[in-house]
């Protein structure tokens, strides 16, 4: 089979409930995989949850449950957002399945037969909540530990080591032959810098089942779990591998696979947030590097949402709960608001009244106002008949349709976005230069105004191709308020002159309902 366009999201945490971070990842993840697919690309999208670790047994001790009971409990609720958010994901990973332990410990067998790991004593510095060792290096000037870290303890204990020694060069070579491996530039800038100026330490990649035992064991030594990013970052692969993958299976020595499975690795995407770039653009392609495995094409860093301009944090409250939102103003005024405040690289700062402000102006009043005017003058004026054929918005069209075309080829959703509105704006002016209500008074402009109508039905349609990977419900509705049953999952399906003369359309209705202002 061909190979498809696989692209991931980071696996969250599931040591707490879904937030607004998360729910953004795996949203800009998704217009990706859908804008590949309406441009006629096989995908492979993955998403799924990490559940071994400090940080998830914690939780689930203070939840006074055991490990798996908590992550059966959490997965599903992390799946139900991935349903809620209209995720189309092929496949979605929980790092407890059988499929990616087996394929995790054929990794560590292999890498510990061919001399990657020794075992060693380690003395220092340990933060549970970053999973991770922290040297004299990581200290502030004040002499602290970045609060990030949480609490940090002195830990002495044996492990086994992964050989990053010696790998830095190749991966610096790499990394600046290959400018596209890490965008943003400036995320991209980040790994160089960090790999030119520090020595890369080995890898401690595991952790005693003493201490902890919410992991893999290590299958050459039981006195030992998986450290967990050694394990969460393998499910990049080991999904591949439970599909049989032929590149994955042969290079990790496992069952050969059927005829019919399906070519995925290397990953075309790693979609993922600004803080975990060193395990992705650093740990992740060594390991594969050592496996023998393809390094992927691309990790797409994205930044870090506030909300009114604070850390979001469950302890003072400052938080977005997706799923209330969602409740409250439907699922696209979500989507579309995540992707139209943030660039793919930044970090963002959501408000409350910038919600509101995008939904009432850009919505409701832009897109909204636009299609349910365009097709309640249909009805009324020719009884929702397409009139004939006109061709007066085709250039524009076209020319919007090809710039957000390039600029979702580039990922660049936000400036897809911007693009489509400019076609948003200019139908709406366009309303109000041709003034049909007025035309409709006037028998002597009736071809005017059939011109007009079917410019702005044909407008409406268009957008709601260009619009599905973004908010696919409103395209749908757009679609269904147009008479059309016909798929618009299809980017072909923007060229002008989609609607038929004679075709009835269906029953306009508000796509964004205004919504008064909360008392304040
Ligand atoms: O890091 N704004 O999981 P995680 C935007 N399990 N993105 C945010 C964010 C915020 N405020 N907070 C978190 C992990 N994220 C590991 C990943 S991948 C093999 C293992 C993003 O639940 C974060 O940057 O802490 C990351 O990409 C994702 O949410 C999961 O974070
Ligand atoms: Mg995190």
């Amino acid at each position: 089979m061909s190979k498809s366009f696989y692209i991931t999201t980071a696996i969250d945490y599931i040591n707490g409930e879904p937030h607004l971070g998360h729910a953004y990842e795996k949203v800009i993840a998704d217009i990706i995989a859908r804008a590949r697919r309406s441009m006629g690309v096989e995908v492979f999208f993955l998403t799924g949850v990490d559940e071994h670790g400090q940080k998830v047994q914690q939780a689930a001790i203070a939840a006074g449950k055991t490990a798996q009971a908590y992550c059966d409990e959490l997965a599903a609720v992390y799946k139900s957002l991935a349903s809620r958010l209209r995720l189309t994901i092929d496949d979605f990973v929980r790092t407890t399945e059988p499929r990616h332990k087996q394929a995790v410990q054929a990794i560590l067998t292999k890498l510990h037969a061919e001399g990657f790991f020794y075992k060693s004593n380690y003395e220092g510095f340990y933060s549970a909540r970053a999973e991770t060792f922290l040297t004299e290096k990581d200290r502030l000037p004040d002499g602290t530990f970045p609060p990030h870290y949480g609490e940090v303890v002195r830990l002495v204990e044996e492990n086994y080591y992964f050989r990053l020694k010696d790998q830095q060069q190749w991966l610096i070579d790499y990394i600046e032959k290959n400018p596209g491996f890490i965008q943003p530039d400036y995320r991209r800038n980040e790994v160089l810098g960090f790999l030119r100026n520090n020595t890369l330490e080995d890898l401690c990649s595991t952790r005693p089942a003493s201490r902890l035992n919410w992991g893999i064991p290590v299958p050459f030594d039981r006195d030992f779990v998986t450290w967990v990013w050694f394990d969460a970052l393998v499910n990049y692969i080991s999904v591949p591998a439970a599909h049989g993958d032929p590149g994955v299976t042969s290079a990790l020595g496992l069952a050969p696979s059927p005829d019919s499975a399906p070519s995925l690795w290397p990953a075309d995407l790693h979609v993922i947030g600004k803080d975990i770039l060193k395990f992705h653009a650093v740990y992740w392609p060594i390991m594969l590097k050592a496996m023998g495995l393809p390094l992927p094409k691309q990790i797409l860093v994205h930044g870090w949402w506030q909300k009114e301009g604070e850390k979001l944090s469950k302890s003072t409250g400052n938080v977005v709960d997706p799923i209330a939102v969602i409740d409250e103003w439907g699922l696209d005024a979500f989507r579309f608001y995540v992707v139209r405040e943030l660039a793919i690289g930044p970090d963002g700062n959501w408000t409350d009244a910038g919600f509101r402000s995008r939904y009432d102006s850009e919505l409701a009043n832009g897109l909204g106002n636009l299609v349910n005017r365009s097709l309640s003058m249909l009805k009324r004026y020719r009884n929702g008949i397409i009139p004939k054929r006109s061709d007066e918005l085709s250039a524009e069209a076209a020319r919007i349709v090809a710039e957000t075309r390039a600029l979702l080829e580039q990922n660049q959703l936000q400036a897809a976005l911007l693009s489509i509105w400019t076609l948003v704006t200019h139908a709406n002016q366009y309303v109000d230069r041709t003034a049909p209500f007025r035309l409709a008074k006037d028998p002597a402009q009736s071809q005017r105004l059939d011109e007009v109508l079917y410019n702005l039905a044909e407008v409406g349609r268009i957008l709601a191709v260009l619009l599905w990977p973004f908010i696919p419900g409103t395209a749908e509705r757009i679609y269904k308020q147009l008479g059309l049953a016909e798929s618009l999952e299809n980017f072909s399906q923007t060229s002008w002159g989609g609607l038929t003369p004679g075709h009835a359309i269906g029953e306009p209705a508000a796509l964004f309902p205004r919504k008064d202002a909360a008392p304040s």
